[in-house]
C-alpha cells in the first residue's frame, strides 16, 4: 500500500485552487477548453462528469462546450468551493451542471451517479492513495461507446521514489512556508531550464512561462509548481500498465500522450467498447 494511504497526510488542493482562481481569465478559459475538445471532441448532447473537478475550469469549459449534463464533483471543501464559484460566476442558471463533494474512491456514490459519456479525471487518480482501485471506480461511470480520460504521473522509479519524498516533506511543513520550500526545491528545475533558453538564445521562451503565454489546458505555472510539489499522496504508474489494465476492463485506447519520460503525467484517452 502507498504510504500514504496510511499515514491519511493530504495536500490541500483547494487552497491552491482559490488562489488560481484570482488570475483567470478568458485567455486561461479558451485554453481549458480547446485542450478539452482536442481530447474528446464534440460535446454537444453529451453528459460529462468531472471526477476532482479542482478548480471547476474543465467542468466550466465543458459546459461551454454544449455538454447537457455536467457533474463536477472533488473530495476537498474548498475545490468544490472554486468548482462552485465558476458556476456562479458564468453560468449561475444552469441547472443541469452539478457541483458537490464526493470521492471517486466510494463505489456506491459514483454508482449511484450514472453513467456519462465522458468521464473526466486529469490528474486526479494518482492523488488518491489507492490509484489501482481508483482507476476501476472511475471507468465504471463511463456509459457503452463513451470515453474515459484520465492523465496519471510517469513512472521514473528512483526519481518518482525522491519526489515522493519531496512532497511528503511539503506536507509536514508549516503551511506559510511551503511556498519557499517550493520555490527551493525547484530552483534547479528552473535554473536548468533557464540555462538552456540561454544557450538556445530562447530567453522570452523561458519567461513566456511565467505570463499569460504559458497556459495549457488554462494553467498558471506558479499554481502548477504548488501543485506537483504538494501534491500528496503520490503514486505513479507506467504507460503500458494503465494501457494492459484497462485492456483488461473492455476499454481500448484512443489517444495517448505521454510525458516523454518526464515526471509529468501520461494522459490517456479510452473507449468503453462493453459494460462491465
Ligand atoms: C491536481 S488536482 C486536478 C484537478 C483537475 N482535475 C484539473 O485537471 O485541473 C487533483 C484534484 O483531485 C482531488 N482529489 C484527490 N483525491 C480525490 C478523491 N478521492 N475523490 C475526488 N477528488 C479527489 C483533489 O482535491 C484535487 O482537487
Amino acid at each position: 500500500m502507498n504510504p500514504a494511504a496510511q499515514t491519511e497526510l493530504r495536500f490541500e488542493f483547494g487552497e491552491n485552487w482559490a488562489r488560481y482562481l484570482a488570475h483567470l481569465n478568458q485567455h486561461r478559459i479558451c485554453h481549458a477548453e480547446h485542450a478539452l475538445q482536442n481530447l474528446v471532441g464534440d460535446l454537444r448532447g453529451r453528459s460529462f462528469l468531472d471526477a476532482g473537478s479542482g478548480s471547476g475550469i474543465h467542468s466550466l469549459a465543458a459546459v461551454r462546450l454544449g455538454a447537457t449534463r455536467v457533474h463536477s464533483f472533488d473530495l476537498d471543501a474548498q475545490s468544490v468551493s472554486c468548482t462552485a464559484e465558476l458556476k456562479r460566476r458564468y453560468y449561475p442558471a444552469a441547472d443541469y451542471w452539478t457541483v458537490e463533494t464526493g470521492s471517486v474512491l466510494n463505489a456506491d456514490y459514483i454508482r449511484r451517479l450514472g453513467r456519462f459519456d465522458v468521464v473526466y479525471s486529469w490528474g486526479v487518480l494518482h492523488h488518491t492513495g489507492h490509484l489501482w482501485k481508483a482507476l476501476e471506480i472511475a471507468a465504471e461511470a463511463v456509459a457503452t461507446g463513451g470515453l474515459l480520460v484520465v492523465a496519471i504521473y510517469n513512472d521514473q522509479g528512483a526519481w518518482s521514489r525522491y519526489w515522493r519524498r519531496v512532497k511528503l516533506v511539503c506536507n509536514r511543513t508549516p503551511a506559510a512556508l511551503r511556498p519557499l520550500y517550493a520555490a527551493l526545491v525547484m530552483a534547479p528545475v528552473e535554473l536548468r531550464e533557464l540555462a538552456k533558453a540561454v544557450l538556445r538564445l530562447r530567453f522570452r521562451q523561458y519567461f513566456d512561462r511565467w505570463t499569460d503565454h504559458y497556459s495549457p489546458r488554462g494553467m498558471n505555472r506558479w499554481h502548477d509548481i504548488i501543485d506537483w510539489v504538494g501534491g500528496y499522496p503520490f503514486e505513479v504508474a507506467k504507460p503500458e500498465e494503465v494501457f494492459d489494465f484497462y485492456r483488461q476492463r473492455g476499454l481500448t485506447l484512443e489517444k495517448l500522450t505521454t510525458s516523454g519520460g518526464s515526471k509529468a503525467c501520461n494522459e490517456f484517452v479510452f473507449r468503453r467498447i462493453t459494460l462491465s
